[in-house]
């Protein structure tokens, strides 16, 4: 018995198919029965008639609740009143696996469905989503091999803090203690020296003590490193990185981003170049528009989404104050009051995508941003040998997988980007 996808036997059309699945829906009276069939491909509504079939295969169709698993046998066609197009009129049915009474049912509060995700995973909606997350992951990988980027793995058990202490995760590591990587930054500018262009796709893990919809404590980052490079190139791989995925994804997933309802003529818009502009420019753009953002504090979400209401394309913001920036973030000699680094912002209010800088060559500076950031610098000896032997110019970004995914996806939160979200409130399942 060779068995095929719902998708293949639709294409098929007509004649005989054998199907594997779960019962997505089932109803029936004393003479007819109808099995709606889901695989990971489609759903198609199946017939059992009384009549047409032997007793056994009819009891054996009476014992499937949803969410049975079951072989289906049959005669594949066209039926304008079926749901997706298509009915198999069944000869043999087999349970496979007999479903308990499912817990899921309509309307039930978020929560519940974060407590029953490993049986929501099966939804429409989430299987959608996981559908262009591996889209999403798929282009990010394609997007950096075809411009000449090797791929590298970074540890997650780290020494070091990247974006700060107060975020780290503390893990017991034997005798000692260690964290849980909140980038794999610092290992990339070792690797560059070696390989100058890389990328990383890896789970990154930050305390944060935000119940937002956009903050996981558990997130994938896919990071790039370039030497000899400057503010200017990585900012222009972001763009182009960002349009990759959003055209693939429009390529791949149709279906899916009608599922999730998802306008696709918003993500036709998604082209390069997209709109730059500097912090200060943000400010002065901001105040024209009544909010007043005192110069050198960081823009707070409500300010990003005051400032993306006016783009329907991501804007990219420079120059950040360089006094609240991460410590590898060099100065502007033009301005040194900025940072060389940049954000990317979302439109739709998805906020902050991507970040990313040019990295400070100078070692006594990151000495000094270090110590001003509380840091042990011994622990840094390793990263600041990176200066000591053939420095050179360098920059890369990070961009938060989730956070696009929920962006392309049209999502409500970013837990619904992600297979098993861990956040402030959620370690299970
Ligand atoms: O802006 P961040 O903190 O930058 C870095 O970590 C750099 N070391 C990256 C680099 O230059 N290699 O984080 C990068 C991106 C953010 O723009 C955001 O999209 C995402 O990671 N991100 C999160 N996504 C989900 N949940 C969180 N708690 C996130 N924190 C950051
Ligand atoms: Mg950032």
């Amino acid at each position: 018995m060779v068995f095929v996808s719902i998708k293949n036997a639709m294409e098929q059309g007509s004649g005989e198919v054998s199907l594997h699945g779960w019962v997505y829906r089932e109803r029936g009276s004393s003479a007819v029965r109808f099995i709606v069939l889901r695989d990971s491909s489609q759903t198609i509504q199946c017939v059992v008639k009384k009549a047409a079939v032997s007793q056994a295969v009819w009891d054996q169709a009476q014992q499937t609740p949803i969410e049975t698993s079951v072989e289906v046998h049959g005669v594949i066609h066209l039926d304008a009143r079926a749901p997706t197009g298509f009915e198999v009129e069944v000869s043999d049915i087999n349970v496979i696996g007999y479903a308990d009474t499912f817990p899921i049912t309509k309307d039930q509060s978020p929560e519940f469905l974060l407590d029953k995700r490993h049986l929501w995973l099966r939804s429409q909606k989430l299987s959608a989503v996981m559908k262009i997350r591996s889209t999403v992951f798929g282009a990010i990988d394609e997007y950096f091999r075809s411009h000449g980027f090797y791929e590298i793995q970074s540890p997650v058990f780290t020494p070091n803090a990247c974006e700060g202490g107060a975020t780290l995760f503390e893990v017991k590591y034997f005798e000692d203690k260690v964290y849980l990587t909140q980038s794999w930054q610092l290992y990339a500018e070792a690797m560059i020296a070696s390989l100058e262009q890389i990328y990383c796709i890896s789970p990154c893990f930050r305390s944060e003590r935000s119940k937002t919809s956009r903050h996981l404590a558990e997130f994938w980052m896919a990071e790039m490193e370039v030497a000899w490079a400057d503010l200017s190139n990585v900012t222009m791989h972001a763009q182009e990185l960002v349009a990759y995925i959003v055209k693939m994804v429009l390529e791949t997933n149709n279906h899916e981003l009608d599922v999730l309802k998802r306008d696709k003529e918003v993500l036709r818009r998604i082209k390069t170049p997209f709109f730059t502009m500097t912090y200060t420019q943000v400010l002065d753009h901001l105040k024209n528009k009544g909010h007043i953002v005192e110069w050198g504090k960081d823009l707070r979400t409500i300010e990003e989404d005051e400032l993306m209401k006016d783009f329907d394309k991501p804007v990219i913001v420079t120059h950040y104050p360089k006094e609240i920036m991460a410590f590898y973030k060099p100065a502007d000699p033009e301005d040194p009051r900025t940072a060389l680094c940049f954000d990317m912002l979302a439109p739709e209010g998805y906020g902050e995508i991507i970040g990313g800088s040019q990295r400070e060559t100078d070692i006594n500076k990151l000495v000094d941003g270090l110590k001003n950031q509380g840091e042990n610098v011994e622990n840094y000896e390793w990263y600041l040998d990176t200066r000591r032997f053939g420095n050179v110019p360098h920059a890369g970004f990070g961009m938060g997988v989730e956070r696009v995914i929920a962006w392309v996806c049209g999502l409500d939160n970013i837990k619904d980007a992600i297979p098993f979200p861990r956040t402030m409130l959620r370690k299970s399942p």
